[in-house]
């Protein structure tokens, strides 16, 4: 007989999960911000396929004790996508574990694709992306009236080409809340593209493994913004948030508290 967890139980009046690909959104690394709806997948799933280098394995403690664990980050899609197939064609129901928001630089549009033409029915389930969970942190309101109303989310070029009429240094030219996924290892680029457009006193938020346990966020002036991310040897998990709110922030003292694992060094508020 199957071993339900306690979660489990709590769901035991549901149906059966039908067989099928579930891409669901693992947040950020927080399994507290998980949604019920990928709780409910999760505790139920026969087979869970998830990103180890960026789906910490606390997310997989609800899973069934019987449930099939497949790490993916050593895998390509044309390794992952055969798996996915011949278990839903086995009856079973397989979850696809993404970080954050699976709509945002998650690889799932060729999944989608591929799965539509081996007839595989899928669903997505959306989960809190970074961006949302570091101002979460940052307890700032990215949409400020008189300051701020617009956030772009996007990336530096790196292995993925961006347009060129999303070029960083055009986006920049709009001064919104700007929110800087994969680009970590382009800092000192970024940072010189922002500066053109940002005034100098702008505060940038370097927020590594927002929700995991050794997270860090630090707040500098965006000068700065390279040579702290280096001085913290930050390559991988790291969002940047720029925006003309973080001046704004409210409790900021908090912040300075020894316990706090948060440095926040701004120049202006
Ligand atoms: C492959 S993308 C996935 C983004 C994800 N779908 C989302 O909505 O957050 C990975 C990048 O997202 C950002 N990221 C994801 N999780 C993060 C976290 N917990 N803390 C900080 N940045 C994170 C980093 O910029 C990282 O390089």
């Amino acid at each position: 007989m199957t071993e339900y967890t306690e979660a489990e139980s709590s769901y035991k009046t549901l149906s059966l999960l039908a067989p099928a690909v579930y891409i669901v959104g693992a947040g950020p690394g927080d399994p507290d911000l998980l949604t019920v709806k990928a709780q409910k997948l999760l505790v139920r799933a026969d087979v869970i396929l998830f990103a180890d280098s960026l789906v910490p394995e606390e997310i997989l403690n609800l899973c069934r004790k019987d449930a099939e664990i497949i790490p993916t980050a050593n895998k390509t899609l044309e390794e992952i996508l055969p798996i996915m197939v011949e278990r839903v064609r086995s009856h079973k129901s397989v979850v696809r574990l993404h970080s954050g928001d699976p709509s945002l630089y998650s690889a799932i549009h060729e999944q989608m694709s591929l799965l539509a033409e081996a007839e595989i029915p899928f669903e997505v389930i959306p989960g809190i992306s970074a961006f949302q969970a570091a101002a979460a942190k940052l307890k700032i309101e990215l949409t400020i009236p008189g300051i701020v109303q617009t956030i772009i989310l996007s990336r530096i070029s790196g292995n993925t080409e961006v347009p060129k009429r999303e070029e960083l240094a055009a986006l920049a030219a709009h001064q919104a809340s700007l929110c800087l996924y994969l680009s970590a290892r382009h800092v000192e680029n970024a940072q010189a593209r922002l500066l053109e457009h940002y005034p100098a006193v702008t505060l940038v938020a370097i927020c590594f493994r927002v929700g995991w346990k050794d997270e860090k966020i630090l707040v500098v002036p965006l000068p700065e913004m390279a040579k702290c991310t280096h001085r913290e040897n930050l390559t991988r998990t790291t969002l940047y948030i720029v925006s003309p709110a973080l001046s704004q922030v409210i409790g900021r003292s908090r912040l300075y508290h020894p316990e706090h694992k948060h440095i926040f060094r701004g120049v202006s508020g």
